[in-house]
């Protein structure tokens, strides 16, 4: 390229699934926030939705394989949400979301839990300088796998065996994965698991993390038991930095981290596939919330700090750090996280996010944050392992 061709700007393709409920709410408020995203940071993204979730699978029986191919051709998946009772339960979860994980070796889901300023907290006397982890959940195997079976079914004598898998393949990729992000952070990874009861499970992880380790030695290594998580998470988050865990663990968990970070409505996540072999997805952790959908009570919030985490992914740092800003700004101000308390609907609480995008890129607001969430991510991205 010669000096005088002017850049062209980065350009992203986007695959945008909203699913059920308020997923296509808070998916829409999130795209309004990524538009004055663009015009502010130069860079475009093409958005291709699809239909998906329990009103599309009733229509047509379709789930995950059906579009899997067109899934992958995209750079990254915006995911709202998935279900209804119009479904049967375990239909969507096994048929798309998990489906999706899998195919696609979305190994790591990272779910940050951090409390913002000005968010309230069910944990008395808890501060922001205090709870700032990332739980690195292995994303693809243990007791997802959906193995089992059940004998002599409807009688008394009945058996059900439902099986959990680790494979040493897969437990090492996600823990390759945290000591990276802990080594660009704090420095302290902890392996949170059941290794007093689970014992085969618990030798392959301990022993995973102990062998990667040496490759680490300026990351301090921790253990905590899945129960004894449940006490130290709310009492003293600031003990963690990264933690590292099953699927099953991890989905418990990070429930109780998403809680103590002020509830659902504001905790997002990232499923990284990590070898580039197919697009990352990101959500919020809430689930549909078909009872208040589409009366503008839902918080858009889990949904914009989920682009902020899909923005570093890309590699557009200062896009990340300014969505999760604005996005911090808007629900410092909210007297409660959901419903009339936000001070707006979920459209105008995104029209605001949104504004507070360009106010930042503009200099007109300064951020509420001393760091981003994307920082370390940033760092780790496609870097090499050691
Ligand atoms: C989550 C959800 C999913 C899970 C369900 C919807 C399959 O609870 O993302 O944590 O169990 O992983
Ligand atoms: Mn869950």
């Amino acid at each position: 390229m010669s000096s005088n061709t002017p850049q062209q700007p980065s350009s992203y393709s986007l695959a945008v699934v909203p699913g059920d409920g308020i997923g296509p709410e808070v998916t829409s408020a999130a795209l309004a926030v990524l538009d004055a995203a663009e015009a502010a940071f130069g860079f475009t993204t093409t958005r291709e939705v699809f239909s998906a979730g329990a009103h599309h699978y009733v229509a047509t029986g379709e789930l995950f394989a059906e579009i899997e191919e067109r899934l992958r051709g995209h750079d990254a998946i915006l995911f709202g949400s998935m279900g209804d009772p119009s479904v049967q339960p375990g239909i969507l979860e096994r048929g798309f979301i998990l489906q999706m994980r899998q195919r696609f070796a979305q190994a790591a889901n990272v779910r940050p839990v951090r409390l913002y300023p000005g968010v309230r907290t069910p944990i008395a006397d808890l501060t922001p300088e205090r709870c700032d982890l990332v739980i690195v959940r292995e994303n693809t195997e243990g007791a997802y796998v959906g193995r089992g079976s059940t004998v002599h079914e409807g009688t008394p004598h009945a058996v059900a065996v439902q099986e959990s898998i680790n494979t040493k393949a897969g437990v090492a990729r996600v823990v390759e994965y945290a000591f990276r992000l802990a080594a660009a952070r704090r420095r302290k990874l902890t392996l949170c698991h059941k290794t007093n009861i689970l014992v085969e499970a618990g030798k392959l992880w301990a022993g995973t993390v102990a062998e990667i380790g040496e490759r680490y030695p300026e990351v301090e290594v921790d253990y905590v038991h899945v129960d004894a998580m449940c006490f130290h998470l709310p009492t003293a988050p600031e003990r963690f930095d990264v933690v590292v865990t099953d699927n099953l663990f991890g989905d418990i968990i990070t429930d109780l981290g998403a809680t103590v970070q002020g509830g659902m409505g504001v905790a997002a996540s990232a499923n990284l596939n990590l070898d580039g072999s197919a697009p990352s997805m990101f959500e919020a952790i809430h689930g549909s919330a078909p009872d208040i959908a589409g009366t503008g009570a839902a918080n858009p919030a889990g949904a914009v700090l989920s682009l902020s985490l899909l923005l570093g992914h890309l590699g557009e740092a200062e896009a990340a750090a300014a969505v999760e800003a604005a996005a911090v700004h808007v629900i410092g101000g909210m007297q409660s996280l959901t419903g009339p308390g936000m001070g707006g609907t979920t459209d105008e609480v995104g029209q605001a996010m949104a504004q507070a995008v360009t106010a930042l890129a503009e200099g007109h607001l300064s951020s509420p944050l001393r760091d981003s969430l994307t920082g370390a991510m940033a760092a780790v991205r496609g870097g090499a392992q050691r």
